[in-house]
């Protein structure tokens, strides 16, 4: 499929499901719908218990940009069609506010988040299709395909129910597939009751998830120039600035939101976190990813909001230098792994033979970390967590499949 035909499917398969949303979206009978009287009312009466039973609930209510807007507490939480329902004190309330509540009122910013890898695919690279209707999935496979019907992940499998569901899904769920037909949370990047965009656009935000050995986001970033300055700056930057006004002057300095999701200086802005991305990163050998060239001129733009085109063209042919000869290392550790197995030194299952750990570091980790690296400005990580340790484990690697083939001699 060209990349066209994925974005038609994408813009009609979201607008369809938004369409869906917003016609099922009812107020529960018993209150009268679109009475701002009964919903100042609703919020106060929610206010007034909840100041002693949960009062930290309404304080940042109370600071947020919703509660200035007239959005009260009942807006979020009422149950909307297709929600399991509870009573509490005369208003029926849904069980669980997901992002179906939210996207009532923001469609826009549903229907990006939702064909983006943060909704679906995340759920689906721990889990599979498992938990996932079977229109979801079509849903997803049409704008990543293979991305959710996948078989659940061996490691996840392997380490148990307990390991994922607090481990693996406390960064995954941000795609959850909720009870209700809707996708994913919003809350984790803006949280429940502050509702912030100043806190969305904090590094560390994004870096609940995007940290450790694996997808060191964070600390690349904390590393690169733009971090440093980011830290030393922080305080005169307007983190709230209107996303729809958002100018240099507000940001002179990036964080991952500027990069990876705001319309800095009149460029759109986009929930829809893979837009900008021009190869698979995180993938054992990185390929171009469809629409590569449209994807590498949305990133640039944002560049070039602070950089000369000259700067930015090097600092890309750098990175895909990086990108190249990783894909050169790993691919031959991917033969010395497939010889192995030829010969039957390894048996199919992953992970029960030790140097399958090594090999699982050698890309997981380092390959990844290098890539990574290169594309944020961290050198550190291109060289001593990347390159470095490609070579030393290059060097176990072989040792080990010499110590198989003795052991069979
Ligand atoms: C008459 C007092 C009162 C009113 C009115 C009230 N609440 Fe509560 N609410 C409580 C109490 C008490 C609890 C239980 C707190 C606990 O478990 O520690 C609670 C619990 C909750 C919970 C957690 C429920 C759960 O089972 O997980 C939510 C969410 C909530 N309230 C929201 C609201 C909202 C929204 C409104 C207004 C539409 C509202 N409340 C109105 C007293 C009230
Ligand atoms: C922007 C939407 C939104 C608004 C407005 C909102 N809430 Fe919530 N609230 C949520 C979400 C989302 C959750 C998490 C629900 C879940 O996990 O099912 C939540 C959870 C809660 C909880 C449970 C907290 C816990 O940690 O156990 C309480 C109590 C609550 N809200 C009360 C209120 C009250 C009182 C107000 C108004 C002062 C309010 N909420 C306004 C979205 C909202
Ligand atoms: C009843 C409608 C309504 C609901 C439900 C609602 N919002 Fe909002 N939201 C608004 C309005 C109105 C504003 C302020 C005007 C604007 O910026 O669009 C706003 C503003 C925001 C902002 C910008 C805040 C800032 O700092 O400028 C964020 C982020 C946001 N909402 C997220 C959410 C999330 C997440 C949920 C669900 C948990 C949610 N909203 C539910 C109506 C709603
Ligand atoms: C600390 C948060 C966190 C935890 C815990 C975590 N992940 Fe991830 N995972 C991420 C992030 C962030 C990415 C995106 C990496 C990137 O694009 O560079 C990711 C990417 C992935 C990918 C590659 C993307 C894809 O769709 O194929 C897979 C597979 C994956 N994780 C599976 C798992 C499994 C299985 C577990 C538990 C055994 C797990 N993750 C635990 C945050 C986490
Ligand atoms: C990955 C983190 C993340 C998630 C998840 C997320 N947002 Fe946002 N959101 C942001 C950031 C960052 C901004 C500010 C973008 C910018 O810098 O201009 C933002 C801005 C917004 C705004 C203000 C938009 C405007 O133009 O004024 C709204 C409303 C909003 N988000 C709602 C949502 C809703 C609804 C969801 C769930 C469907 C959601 N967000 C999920 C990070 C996130
Ligand atoms: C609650 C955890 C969580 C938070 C918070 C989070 N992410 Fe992610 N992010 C993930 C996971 C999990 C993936 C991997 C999804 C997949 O491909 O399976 C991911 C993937 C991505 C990707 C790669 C998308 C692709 O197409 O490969 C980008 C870029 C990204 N996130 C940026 C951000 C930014 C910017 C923020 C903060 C504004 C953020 N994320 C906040 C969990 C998170
Ligand atoms: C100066 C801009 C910039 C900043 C700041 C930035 N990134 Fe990136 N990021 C990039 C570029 C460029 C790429 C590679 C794009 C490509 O594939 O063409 C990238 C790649 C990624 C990927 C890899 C997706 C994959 O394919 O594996 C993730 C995830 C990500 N960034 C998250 C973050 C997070 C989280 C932060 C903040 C801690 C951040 N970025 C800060 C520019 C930035
Ligand atoms: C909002 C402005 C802004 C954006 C967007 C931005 N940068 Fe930067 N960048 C800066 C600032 C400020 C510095 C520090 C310059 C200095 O040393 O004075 C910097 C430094 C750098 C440096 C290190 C200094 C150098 O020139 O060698 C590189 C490399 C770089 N940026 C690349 C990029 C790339 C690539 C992108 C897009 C993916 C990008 N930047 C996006 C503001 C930005």
């Amino acid at each position: 499929m060209s990349f066209k035909s994925i974005f038609i499917a994408c813009v009609i398969g979201g607008s369809l499901m938004v369409a869906a949303l917003m016609f099922n979206r009812a107020r529960p009978a018993g209150l009268v719908a679109g009475s701002s009287a009964v919903f100042t009312e609703a919020s106060g009466r929610c206010a007034q218990c909840h100041r002693q039973e949960t009062a930290a609930v309404v304080h940042q209510f109370e600071r947020s940009e919703h509660s200035g807007a007239n959005v009260t507490c009942y807006d979020c939480h009422q149950a909307l069609d297709g929600q399991e329902e509870f009573e509490h004190y005369n208003f029926v309330m849904a069980r669980d506010v997901t992002s179906l509540n939210c996207a009532a009122c923001h469609t826009t910013e549903y229907d990006q988040f939702a064909r983006s890898r943060h909704a679906l695919p995340a759920w689906g690279a721990v889990n599979g299709a498992a938990g996932v209707s079977e229109d979801l999935v079509a849903l997803s496979e049409r704008y990543h395909p293979g991305s959710v019907a996948r078989p659940a992940n061996a490691l996840a499998t392997l380490e148990g129910a307990s390991a994922t569901a607090t481990g693996c899904l406390g960064c995954h769920n941000i795609g959850v597939p909720n009870a209700d037909g809707s996708v994913g949370s919003c809350t984790e990047c803006h949280s429940r009751h502050s509702t912030s965009i100043e806190l969305a656009r904090e590094p560390r935000t994004c870096g609940q998830c995007h940290m450790g050995p694996d997808h060191s986001q964070l600390e690349i970033y904390s590393e690169s120039k733009h971090g440093v300055l980011f830290n030393a700056q922080r305080s005169e930057l307007n983190l709230a600035a209107d996303p729809k006004r958002l100018t240099t002057a507000d940001m002179p300095i990036p964080t991952c939101a500027t990069c990876h999701m705001s319309g800095l200086d009149g460029l759109k802005v986009t929930h829809d976190t893979t837009e900008r991305l021009s190869y698979w990163l995180f993938a054992e050998v990185s390929e171009r990813r469809p629409g590569h060239l449209a994807a590498q001129t949305e990133m640039q733009e944002t560049c070039l909001k602070c950089h000369a085109s000259t700067s930015v063209e090097r600092f890309y042919s750098a990175a895909e230098a990086v990108v190249s000869a990783t894909n050169e290392h790993v691919r031959e550790t991917q033969d010395l792994m497939a010889g192995l197995r030829a010969e039957g030194l390894l048996t199919p299952e992953p992970f029960d033979e030790a140097i399958e750990f090594v090999y699982f570091d050698y890309w997981h980790y380092f390959g990844r970390t290098a890539k990574h690296g290169a594309f944020m400005g961290g050198a550190d990580f291109v060289q001593w967590h990347g390159n470095y340790e490609l070579l030393q484990k290059r060097t176990e690697l072989e040792e080990m499949a010499a110590a198989l083939r003795a052991a069979r001699d």
